[in-house]
């Protein structure tokens, strides 16, 4: 079973999510590539087909909240929302649900009612009396105006009525038609079946049929979901975990006792609510009007989540009608919805809104924990923060540092991440020892089968410096969000490169920071690892004073390479070395002859930002047929 616990999501840039997200097995080849496309996005051309009078079609964030597990099953969120903090705060309040199990949410019945309301009835009792004794026959015509629904076990389930008093004292019935509208949302089925009803209620109750709609007020689809956060989990922002706690507790009864707070706090939930729907291609209006109006069915207005402490953990509870669809309606006519019902894996309705009200109370946990610790403001500076470096361009490898530093500095502007920026990028200085990437400039593949290459080198393509210092030796290198001590077991491969230059230039003692800017990516054919080889080597020699020429350098990152890349070639950590291109011929021994260009060769290197496995790459090549 995948796992929907997914870290650092949030620190890739939108492809390097839709890779992930493919690469997780969350998202088929072909809705990546929809994604990548574009291709979910609503047509100018079906947006017309879909409304009046039609100019262009409105943009909003569609992102994914992972972490979530309902009912036992992993599943990712998708939410279409323009507010900062909301996708952020459901992700978290999911991760953290994890321990006890995630959500538990159960929707047992999901009918829509229809209203009709008779008025201007001579004698009510009579008229219920009547209608009463027909409603089997009324139930049988509700099958005959549907008969594809009953066919796919829905159809018109019961009926019931209700009388009203109207305020110049007059009287009203109304039928409550209660259909079972199957994996639709309904309210057309509805609607169709209260009209064509309509004639025959009149027929029998005499009186005018005024109204004939269906009820938003959807509470014969009440979703009950149920989460346990443990004690343990809760601390936060300088308090402990039963402040929190009983702080929860009480911003709970204070949303009982006050409907001004009642209505923020049910604010909170719909931000979760509204957002799975709009991906969906559910009718939010409908959502909110109804559990609105559910929230004030006891004539006060109420929260819908409540927070009490069970067994000493924190347990929450939302009530709210969800009635939404998994077909027809825009949730087919938009292929955005499509694609996020696909991500959410929903195989009914009813599980639609299991996993909508599941996401209603996350997001209800969410806001009110920021609340009770530190406030919402922190939060939606962080995120402020995060849309600033990200329009001034900041490389993921930095960017949750350069989010830190403008969220401490407390003035979140463009200008201000900008210098961040460029110190970071100057912290290394100029003299710093550099080692230069490669390029193959001919002969990529013909070299897999003797013949020659070209490489040429990206001069200074990595810079290192190494001080000594008094805590434990790390490598600080932002460009490819590297900030670890130095580990055999470093599954990035730069923990043991470096210790195996220490062994090999003798270095026993003495703990050492070292930082590193490249501005080549790792994992992309530019021989990044063989640079970070040569530059470390050059810089621990530079730090030290050993006295290193070209050839121990050299033969220092070819032992790194090994590590690297098993029987590496030896190209890579030549030119970055020596920086000059490089004639090259595999064999039993390497062939090579550096080249010196008379003047420097512009190159433009385009990188799809996508890591590929050279394996694979030569594989494919040889499978092409040859015709020569
Ligand atoms: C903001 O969109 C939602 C909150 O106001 C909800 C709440 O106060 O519980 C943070």
């Amino acid at each position: 079973m995948k796992s929907s616990r997914i870290t650092g999501l949030h620190r890739l840039e939108v492809p390097g999510r839709i890779d992930e997200l493919e690469r997780l097995g969350w998202l088929s080849a072909a809705d990546a590539e929809i994604l990548r496309l574009g291709r979910h996005v609503l047509t100018g051309g079906r947006a017309d087909r879909i409304v009046e009078n039609v100019v262009g079609v409105f943009g909003l964030p569609f992102a994914i909240a992972p972490n979530f597990v309902v009912n036992g099953r992993d599943t990712l969120v998708p939410m279409v929302v323009e507010e900062p903090s909301i996708v952020a705060g459901a992700s978290n309040a999911a991760r953290l649900a994890r321990a006890t199990g995630g959500f538990e949410s159960e929707c047992p019945e999901s009918l829509l009612a229809g209203q009709v309301h008779v008025t201007e009835i001579a004698d009510v009792d009579a008229a219920l009396a009547s209608l009463h004794e027909g409603k089997a026959e009324l139930l049988a015509e509700a099958d005959a105006v549907h008969p594809r629904l009953a066919g796919r076990g829905g159809g018109l389930r019961d009926i019931e009525f209700r009388t009203l008093t109207l305020p110049d004292g007059g009287n009203a019935i109304v039928l409550h038609l209660l259909v079972d509208t199957c994996d639709a949302m309904g309210a057309n089925l509805v609607n169709t079946i209260c009209e064509s009803l309509a004639p025959s209620i009149v027929a029998r109750a005499g009186g005018r049929a005024a109204l004939s709609i269906l009820s938003n007020l959807a509470d014969r689809s009440v979703v009950t979901a149920r989460v346990r956060y443990r004690l343990a989990d809760l601390a936060a922002s300088g308090l402990t975990a039963e402040e929190v706690r009983d702080r929860i507790v009480r911003a709970s009864e204070l949303a009982r006792a006050d409907p001004y707070r009642a209505a923020t706090h049910n604010k909170g939930i719909m931000n979760g609510i509204d957002a799975v729907a709009i991906a969906t291609g559910n009718d939010w209006r409908a959502l909110e009007s109804g559990a609105h109006a559910y929230a004030a069915l006891d004539g006060g207005y109420r929260p819908l989540a409540t927070w009490s402490v069970v067994g000493g953990d924190l347990a929450g509870e939302l009530r709210v009608p969800i009635k939404v669809g998994i077909v027809g309606g825009t949730s087919t006519a938009n292929p955005a919805a499509g694609l996020a019902m696909r991500i959410a894996g929903v195989a009914s309705a009813r599980e639609l809104a299991e996993l909508t009200g599941a996401v209603g109370l996350a997001q209800n946990f969410a806001a009110l924990r920021s609340l009770v610790a530190g406030g919402i403001q922190a939060g939606h500076m962080k995120l402020h923060a995060r849309s600033v470096a990200a329009a001034v361009g900041t490389p993921a490898g930095q960017f949750d540092e350069v989010v830190g530093e403008l969220v401490a500095g407390g003035e979140i502007k463009a200008s201000i991440a900008r210098e961040i920026l460029a110190a970071r990028q100057t912290s290394i200085p100029a003299d710093a020892s550099t080692a230069a990437g490669k390029v193959i400039l001919l002969g990529e593949h013909a070299v897999v089968y003797g013949r020659h290459a070209l490489a040429v080198p990206v001069p200074a393509a990595v810079a290192a410096t190494v001080t000594p210092t008094a805590e434990a030796s790390r490598i600080l290198m932002p460009d490819w969000g590297i900030d670890s001590g130095i580990m055999p077991e470093d599954p990035s491969g730069v923990g043991p490169a470096v210790l195996r230059i220490r062994r090999k230039l003798g270095i026993d003692d003495g703990d050492f920071l070292i930082r590193v800017s490249s501005s080549l990516p790792r994992g992309m054919g530019l021989g990044s690892s063989a640079a970070l080889a040569v530059a470390v080597t050059r810089a621990f020699g530079a730090a030290l004073g050993l006295d290193l020429d070209d050839e121990t350098v050299n033969a220092v990152a070819f032992e790194c390479e090994k590590l690297a890349h098993g029987t590496p070639s030896g190209v890579d950590n030549t030119i970055a070395t020596f920086g000059e291109a490089l004639l090259f011929r595999r064999g039993k021994q390497l062939e090579k002859s550096m080249l010196t260009l008379e003047a420097p060769l512009p190159i433009v290197v385009a990188c799809a930002g996508r890591a590929g496995v050279t394996q694979q790459q030569v594989a494919g090549v040889r499978a092409v047929p040859r015709y020569y």
